[in-house]
């Protein structure tokens, strides 16, 4: 083992997922479209080609589609397959045009690749979330740097027999983000930085990101040196108007766990790192409560062994993503195209409705 790599072995105690516990999780035919089936041509990005069609029915069934044997290797050929749903989804719900490039706060975007990445919701922390989320495989391995996906409707149910799933319920959560200040870092090393609050707001005026931040539904309070802290307090759970029933989305990676494996963050002490995830009370999960909150999603995982080119579209309802560290040897590449769908105003749960 060399200097570096002894340097990024997790510390004791630290909770790393477990991924996928079970086989069948859903059946593989369910979500799996395989383009070998199809010309993979303009023939098809029509939106009621008869590929369209399939990949739009997969997605309402399930949520999840994973078009496979696609033979593209360009990344903007990929982007239009993928609209295919994402589009369509944006016609039902009467959305703005998709966002096309690498957002900041997608939670890959800027992660190590040597960091595992929590499952999680996307932007499950702000009120302004998004609907569904592409994943296209520009660069892959295959047998190496899966993504995970983890049927989240398994997951609510199983979560809400347990004594913390109803706490989780009954309290909700509280999202404390400290974002620090650019200007403080300009000449020292971004020890403990997980974003500069000028990043994530877009300004470097600090009275015009209080107002972004507010406009956010975060609370926010300045601490010493500039920094941003925000809070942001919503229930654990969300409404999901398809299915007509709250479904889980929250996870430990809104919490300073998600740090675990982060060269600069790592080292720190839990209190000291830029995230946590409380009860809405305030009150602190126990570490038990958090590995139980890692195990229900590791549960019901299912991997996603990239092959270039392949299109995965995620309901960000009804699956939370994530993945494994990724050690590259010399000259191996792994890398994903992002396309973010429908944003919506989160709302929580309904009271009637679990
Ligand atoms: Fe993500």
């Amino acid at each position: 083992m060399s200097m570096a790599d002894h340097m990024l072995q997790p510390l004791p105690g630290v909770i790393e997922p477990r991924w996928s516990l079970a086989k069948d999780v859903l059946p593989p035919d369910s979500y799996i479209v395989d383009g070998a089936e199809f010309a993979m041509d303009d023939s098809d990005l029509a939106p009621d080609s008869p590929l369209a069609r399939r990949m739009n029915r997969t997605f309402d069934e399930v949520g999840l589609v994973w078009l496979r044997n696609t033979g593209l290797e360009d990344l903007r050929e990929m982007r239009r397959f993928g609209k295919l749903v994402v589009e369509q989804e944006m016609r039902y719900q009467g959305g703005a045009n998709p966002r096309d490039s690498l957002e900041a706060n997608v939670y890959e975007v800027g992660a190590p690749l040597t960091a595992w990445l929590h499952y999680h919701h996307e932007m499950a922390y702000i009120s302004h979330s998004t609907r569904l989320l592409a994943f296209l495989g520009h660069k892959a391995l295959p047998g190496k740097g899966a993504t995970y996906v983890s049927d989240n409707l398994q997951a609510t149910d199983a979560i809400l027999e347990t004594e913390f799933g109803q706490k989780l319920k009954e309290l909700g959560l509280c999202y404390h983000r400290n974002l620090t200040d650019r200007e403080k870092f300009k000449d020292r090393p971004p020890i403990g930085v997980y974003n500069h609050w000028q990043k994530s707001m877009l300004t470097d005026d600090p009275d015009e990101a209080v107002r972004i931040a507010e406009s956010r539904g975060l609370e926010v309070e300045w601490g010493a040196d500039r920094l941003l802290k925000t809070r942001y307090y919503v229930s654990a759970f969300e409404y999901f108007p398809q299915l007509d029933r709250n479904v889980l989305y929250s996870s430990v990676a809104d919490d300073a766990m998600w740090f675990d494996a982060w060269p600069n963050v790592m080292h720190l002490p839990y209190h000291e790192r830029p995230l946590a995830l409380t009860f809405g009370d305030g009150s602190e999960m126990t570490r038990d409560e958090k590995r139980l909150f890692v195990d229900i999603y590791d549960r019901y995982g299912i991997p996603v062994d990239w092959g270039v080119g392949d299109v995965l579209v995620i309901c960000n309802y009804r699956f939370a993503h994530g993945r494994p560290g990724i050690h590259l040897a010399a000259g191996e590449q792994r890398e994903l195209g992002v396309l973010i769908g429908d944003a919506f105003e989160r709302i929580g749960d309904r009271s009637d409705k679990w």
